[in-house]
């Protein structure tokens, strides 16, 4: 088998990795689930260190240091190149763009020149560290164009691409002046990755616009060279989210304070702060619940967990706000005395209390208004027990083509969502155990294990041994 060498925008620290083996911290779901597969296997990762250099001092190659198997080699970035790449064209270009947030997406020169800049430095960081037999694989919207100058630097050697968000439809990403380049740049790895079969399609329809390649299903071949587009819909560790995980951690209604009482139920939200996941909407569903259902007044208390996320960049601000003023206005409409209806916690939780919430909920409401896959869904069903709650799940997110037992909704639909929640909080034990069976076993065969696997085996076999 070939070293393994990853390569994500971000790596976590020492201090950060023995804290994701034990649960005491949570990251996003690209660092959770490749530290998974990088701690299993002997392997190199690369990616910034997370921190800005200060003015004056310009990205460098950083540290390095080893945790069990793994090698890590950090890039440095200066705070200018960082709010150029990273809050710039990666945060305000690309994520909207590949969201289809199309009016947020903001088209700058000089970002872009800066992402072309950083993603040759990734390269030519990498490239003096790596051996002939090494499986380079590359990861998200971030690092497109890495593949591209590595193979300028010379290197020959197996080169995979996982893109974790979803690619938009031909018209949205037609929007970027350098999409022609971008998709140039995806054909020089041997093996590009996708959560769903519509994402696939969409990257081939751009593929096939920009050149005059050819597509037999699996294999994009263009000017002699061949890459294999595939699909792998990215998993959890469905253990560490299970009974002993959370054993230790205390319950979310001690967390909270709320009185004991068996007719309260408890409805759960947990995401990044970004207006990719709907948490407005969401929140105005239960608002129109309260409204129209007056009986689940004093009945439910709707926790909302915020992870602070990007908190540089504008429009992360303004979505803090209006989230805020929302709690606000909700809050003040219906609570009575010893009773609100929300309980807002803008802050990071561990993943044992995370687990231990999800478990604790009677639902999970999952419902962005795209997202690639969102692994929370996966980690809500994971940790319930003999008495699971409901999964309310956005049919806009990756995750609900593997999961159609969930309720799925249509979160700009506030009047369906809010109906929806109010069955969720009735639905009988028998098929509350019904739906989370089968959603448990996708969760236990898709795990994030499965997923890097399956993704490394084609990577090694080359295009011409693939058989998914
Ligand atoms: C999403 C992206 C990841 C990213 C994560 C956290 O899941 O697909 O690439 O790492 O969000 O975002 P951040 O900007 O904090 O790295």
């Amino acid at each position: 088998m070939s070293r393994l060498v990853v390569v994500t925008n971000r790596v976590p620290s020492a201090d950060e990795l023995t804290h994701l083996e034990q649960g005491s911290v949570a990251v996003g779901g690209l660092v959770s689930a490749v530290k998974s597969m990088m701690l299993r296997q002997r392997g190199l990762w690369l990616g910034w260190s997370g921190r800005g250099t200060s003015r004056g001092r310009p990205g460098a190659p950083g540290a390095t240091f080893s945790h069990g198997p793994v090698d890590l080699a950090t890039i440095d970035l200066s705070e200018d190149e960082l709010n150029l790449y990273y809050t710039g064209f990666a945060n305000r270009t690309l994520w909207p763009l590949l969201h289809c947030f199309l009016e947020r997406v903001s088209i700058r020169r000089e970002s872009y020149r800066a992402y072309q800049r950083i993603n040759r430095r990734f390269a030519e960081t990498l490239f003096p560290l790596l051996k002939p037999d090494d499986a380079v694989w590359v990861h998200d919207y971030q690092l497109f164009l890495v593949g591209h100058f590595l193979r300028q630097a010379g290197w020959k050697g197996k080169l995979g691409y996982f893109l974790h968000v979803p690619f938009p439809p031909t018209e949205a990403f037609d929007i970027l002046p350098w999409g022609p380049e971008i998709l140039q740049g995806l054909l020089q790895y041997d093996l590009v990755g996708l959560h769903t079969e519509s994402y696939r399609r969409n990257l081939v329809n751009a593929l096939a616009a920009e050149t005059d390649g050819a597509w037999d299903g699996r294999n994009f071949t263009y000017d002699g060279r061949t890459s294999r587009i595939g699909v792998y819909p990215i998993g959890i560790e469905p253990d560490e989210f299970r009974e002993p995980a959370r054993l230790s951690v205390p319950s979310l209604s001690d967390v909270l304070s709320l009185p004991p009482d068996p007719d309260n139920k408890i409805i759960v939200g947990v995401d990044r702060l970004d207006y990719t996941k709907g948490i407005p909407l969401r929140l105005r569903a239960l608002d129109r619940m309260l409204e129209r259902r007056p009986s689940m007044r004093g009945k439910v208390t709707f926790v909302q967990i915020s992870a602070p996320s990007r908190t540089r960049v504008p429009e992360y601000v303004k979505e803090r706000e209006d989230v805020e003023m929302l709690v606000g206005q909700i809050n003040g409409k219906f609570s009575e005395m010893g009773w609100a209806p929300i309980r807002y916690l803008y802050r990071y939780f561990p993943q044992r209390d995370l687990a231990r919430f999800y478990h604790d909920a009677d639902v999970g409401m999952v419902t962005p208004l795209r997202d690639g896959m969102n692994l929370i869904a996966k980690e809500f069903v994971a940790a319930q027990g003999d008495d699971p709650g409901v999964l309310l799940l956005s049919r806009f997110s990756g995750a609900a083509v593997e999961m159609g037992d969930a309720v799925v909704v249509n979160p700009y639909d506030i009047d369906g969502t809010s109906e929806a929640l109010y069955m969720a909080l009735q639905m009988p034990k028998p098929e509350r155990v019904e739906r989370w069976r089968s959603m448990m076993d996708v969760v236990v065969s898709n795990s994030s294990s499965h997923w890097g696997e399956s993704f490394y085996g084609d990577l090694e076999r080359g295009t011409e041994g693939i058989s998914g």
